[in-house]
């Protein structure tokens, strides 16, 4: 094959266990990938058709420098761009920094609508298609859990607009909703939560801390799915003849799916009682 007719494909947070499962596997199948990686994973998997880029999706200038790299490498066309990078932010909203429900918003939603506008002339040129990673959680908020469930939300509104919106060039747009998976954005996560927990006050942490513990104890149970199902749900999408809009991508998110139809009473319920929550008696 010419290195003109390599298709050529943006992952951002590549560096992640997503992010490196999806690179592995477009390049795999013939894709040039445009690894956009952060802070972590800069060590990245040999392969020819791999293109590693630092870009932190929150900065402008970040993110043009990443285009400018792409059009220096001779790439006037994309075929897709992953907007994979995320974070977590969970805790009690109650107590959740305003800075931090920013940063939420600022990586997962404004940080994929950045990428999207400056590549969106590139994805133009190779009649290419759009997805966004969202999660399960983005139709069934949990209990703390709200930032990033919202975050998730956002885009996924975002991402039905735009999909309407692009039809017009015949550039689909994709939704990937994975459940649970086995990477290090929860571990990560919890360092920045043992971080804002420990600028709360006694009594501040003192408020949610047994509800906090029997959340944690009961997610303890869950079995992550391995990030390689998103990978090749991302492949699906870039390679179908007319691609879904929307995969939903784990064991967990059909009954996930179920959950986020019921009536609200009926549904805050039952996840009280797989949390645990409805076993703490009520604060007086
Ligand atoms: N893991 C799950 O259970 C799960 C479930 C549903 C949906 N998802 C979604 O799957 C996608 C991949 O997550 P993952 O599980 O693979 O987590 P991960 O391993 O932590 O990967 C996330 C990537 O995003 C990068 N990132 C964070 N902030 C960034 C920024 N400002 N600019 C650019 N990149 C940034 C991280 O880089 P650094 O580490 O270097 O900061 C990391 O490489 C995310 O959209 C996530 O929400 C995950």
């Amino acid at each position: 094959m010419e290195a003109a007719e390599i298709r050529a494909v943006l992952v951002t947070g590549a560096g992640g266990g997503v992010g490196r499962a999806t690179t592995q596997a477009l390049a795999e199948h013939g894709f040039r990938v445009y690894a956009a990686v952060h802070e972590s994973g800069t060590e990245f998997l040999e392969h020819p058709d791999v293109r590693v880029l630092r870009m932190d999706v929150t900065d402008p200038a970040s993110v043009a420098g990443a285009m400018a790299q792409v059009l220096a490498d001779g790439c006037a066309a994309l075929h897709g761009i992953v907007n994979n990078a995320a974070i977590i932010v969970q805790g009690p909203l109650e107590l959740v920094t305003p800075q931090d429900l920013h940063h939420q918003f600022d990586v997962n939603v404004f940080g994929a609508v950045a990428v999207t506008q400056a590549f969106l002339p590139l994805l133009r040129a190779g009649r290419g298609r759009l997805v966004n990673i969202t999660a399960a959680t983005a139709r069934l908020a949990g209990p703390f859990f709200g930032p990033i469930s919202a975050s998730k939300a956002a885009l996924q509104s975002l991402s039905d607009a735009q999909r309407l919106e692009l039809a017009h060039w015949g550039l689909p747009v994709v939704v990937i909703e994975p459940g649970f998976l086995d990477t290090a954005i929860f571990a990560k996560s919890a360092q920045a939560t043992a971080k804002a927990s420990a600028a709360l006050t006694p009594a501040e942490r003192a408020l949610y801390e047994v509800q906090l513990r029997t959340v944690d104890a009961a997610l303890a149970k869950s079995k992550p799915a391995s990030p390689a199902i998103v990978a090749d749900a991302v492949l699906k999408a870039l390679t179908a003849r007319r691609p879904k809009p929307r995969y939903t991508v784990g064991p967990d998110t059909r009954m996930l799916g179920l959950l986020a139809r019921l009536p609200l009473r009926t549904r805050d319920r039952l996840i009280a009682g797989v949390m645990g929550l409805n076993k703490i008696p009520a604060a007086r």
